[in-house]
């Protein structure tokens, strides 16, 4: 679904992303680890079109779209969430959602039609998927870390998404909260037949739901495979594993 070739970015002289390559495929979840610093955000970055890449190539669904600006991006079915969250803090959780919907659909409201029944259906069908059915008339960003992330995530999926790019979709969050969230993520992605990618620090998440690991270090791929292999990778154990344990 997703090919990444020999993508690079350079900041100021500093070569943050140096020439990456992997493949996503259709209906896989995938992660991209790697330490601090490592490139990770600025890779989704060059694939989601929130950056120009200095060199390489994304093809999407056997389609060269390198370059392309991310609402183009979204037209034809990648969408992403942010490792700092992003929603609309002073709407209530429905009308987030429903925003999504809008700017996804575009059905604009018009004289007969009343503002809070646009999208009304599939707004309230979403928050029931994502467990926040019962704060939707809350403001959202009253909602608790977790929920906020959960919210974004919901937020991402209004946009009907046939891959999904997470930036540390449980980043900030409790072990309880972190729990939950994993397996909301993994239901959501079988059920609407999602293929994800997805960065992460916490390892414990990585090798339960990761079919497929990516190890970034100084911008560079080190190690890529299953996750069994990744583990046992000696690079990977001393750059990335040594360093945290
Ligand atoms: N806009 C920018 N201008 C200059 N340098 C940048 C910019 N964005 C990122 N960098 C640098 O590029 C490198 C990679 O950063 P990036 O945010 O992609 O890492 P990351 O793997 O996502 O890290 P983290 O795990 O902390 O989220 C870092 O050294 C960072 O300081
Ligand atoms: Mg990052």
């Amino acid at each position: 679904m997703l090919e990444v070739r020999d993508l690079a970015k350079i900041f100021d002289g500093f070569l943050a992303v140096a020439g990456v390559s992997f493949d996503v495929p259709s209906g896989s979840i995938g992660a991209i680890i790697g330490p601090n610093g490592a490139g990770k955000t600025t890779l989704f970055n060059l694939i989601t079109g929130h950056l120009r890449p200095d060199r390489g190539r994304v093809v999407l669904n056997g389609r060269d779209v390198t370059g392309l600006a991310p609402h183009d991006l979204c037209r034809l079915g990648l969408g992403r969430s942010f490792q700092r969250t992003n929603i609309f803090p002073r709407l209530t959780v429905f009308e987030n959602v429903q925003t999504a919907f809008l700017s996804h659909g575009g059905r604009g409201w018009n004289l007969l039609t009343r503002v809070e029944r646009l999208y009304r259906d599939e707004t309230l069908g979403l928050l029931q998927s994502i467990g926040l059915a019962d704060r939707a008339h809350e403001v959202a960003g009253f909602l608790s870390h977790g929920g906020q992330k959960q919210l974004e995530l919901g937020l991402a999926l209004a946009l009907e998404p046939k891959i999904l790019l997470l930036d540390e979709p449980t980043a900030g969050m409790s072990a309880a909260e972190t729990r939950d969230s994993i397996r909301l993520i993994e239901r959501l992605a079988r059920e609407r037949g999602l293929t994800l990618l997805f960065t992460e620090h916490d390892m414990e998440v990585v090798f339960s739901i990761a079919e497929r690991i990516t190890v970034l270090h100084q911008g560079r791929v080190i190690a890529a495979g299953a996750p069994d292999e990744v583990r046992r990778d000696p690079g990977v154990r001393r750059v990335y594993l040594g360093e945290r344990h």
